[in-house]
């Protein structure tokens, strides 16, 4: 059996268009749908998202500011500009791409956005919102997983979803989605002894770890979906994921390339969470 992939590109291309078409009804309303990215510092693959995010925007009709200052910056500094873009109505998201440098403390910022425009879903009362099933803006990767389990027709109901991964921002969030769409859920981590004896029980497997082959071929059900979330580089220094694709591919039904998988999706569901955020704005 190989597996059948699970088209992030395409996805995404479906997304964003049903997004421009309500940016393009929004502006018509006189509100133009805008986005804040702020950068702090040089760290080279930042610069290379940001832009990818700024350029998202741009291509779905929306408005978009980007904000780079060098490494220097205080906090206070940096504290002030999103209070500024708090209360900036042109403004109904507002992303501060992580990691920052050292002396500036990471949680301290995120909780100084406005709720009602965290479209990255790392505030606490997002995560908050999500844990307790009310509405809050999801973060956007595991929201992106989510609509490619949709995309390709898996409901996770009464599925054994496993997770390997338990950051704030992809492995959490990820446990409660699954669990708010009725799977049972495991979380496996660094600290799992003998992590395929979770996995080979999975019908539905994220990878959310940043390191290759953390997911073989022998450690996956036949049939299972495997949803990629890795972004590393192998020793050619090619993009790869997470998972060990070739082998995984020959067992799996369902699994995500990388790159073409969750990579895209992230951008895409940081424009859905934008063009929500307008929206309700506008109501
Ligand atoms: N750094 C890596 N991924 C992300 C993301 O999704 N949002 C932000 N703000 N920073 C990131």
């Amino acid at each position: 059996m190989t597996a059948q992939l699970i088209d992030g590109n395409a996805l995404s291309k479906q997304l964003r268009a049903e997004v421009a078409t309500r940016a393009a009804a929004l502006t018509a309303q006189g509100v133009k749908p805008g986005l804040a990215v702020v950068l702090v510092g040089d760290n080279q693959a930042s610069q290379v998202y940001v832009r990818n995010k700024v350029k998202a925007c741009e291509d779905a009709g929306m408005h978009s500011v980007l904000e780079k200052y060098d490494g220097a910056l205080t906090e206070a500094e940096l504290l002030a500009r999103v209070d500024a873009l708090n209360n900036d109505p042109s403004i109904h998201g507002i992303l501060v791409q992580l990691p920052l440098p050292q002396h500036i403390d990471a949680h301290k910022v995120i909780e100084a956005i406005a709720p009602e425009k965290d479209v990255d879903g790392f505030h606490v009362a997002s995560a908050g919102a999500l844990m307790v099933g009310q509405d809050g803006f999801k973060p956007c990767t595991p929201y992106g997983c989510m609509k490619m389990l949709e995309f390709i027709g898996v409901d996770p109901k009464g599925k054994h979803a496993v997770v390997i991964g338990r950051s704030n921002i992809v492995g959490k969030p990820m446990a409660m989605l699954l669990l708010q769409a009725h799977a049972t859920v495991t979380v496996c981590h660094s600290a799992t002894p003998d992590l395929a004896h979770f996995t080979r029980q999975a019908d539905i497997v994220v990878a959310a770890v940043g390191k290759r082959n953390v997911l073989t071929r022998d450690m996956v059900k036949p049939g299972a979906v495997v949803i990629d979330v890795g972004m590393n580089r192998n020793d050619d220094g090619k993009l790869c994921g997470d998972v060990d694709f070739d082998g995984v591919r020959e067992v799996a039904g369902w699994i995500t390339p990388v790159p073409g998988g969750v990579g895209p999706m992230t951008i895409t569901m940081l424009l859905v969470n934008t063009i929500e955020s307008a929206e309700r704005a506008a109501a």
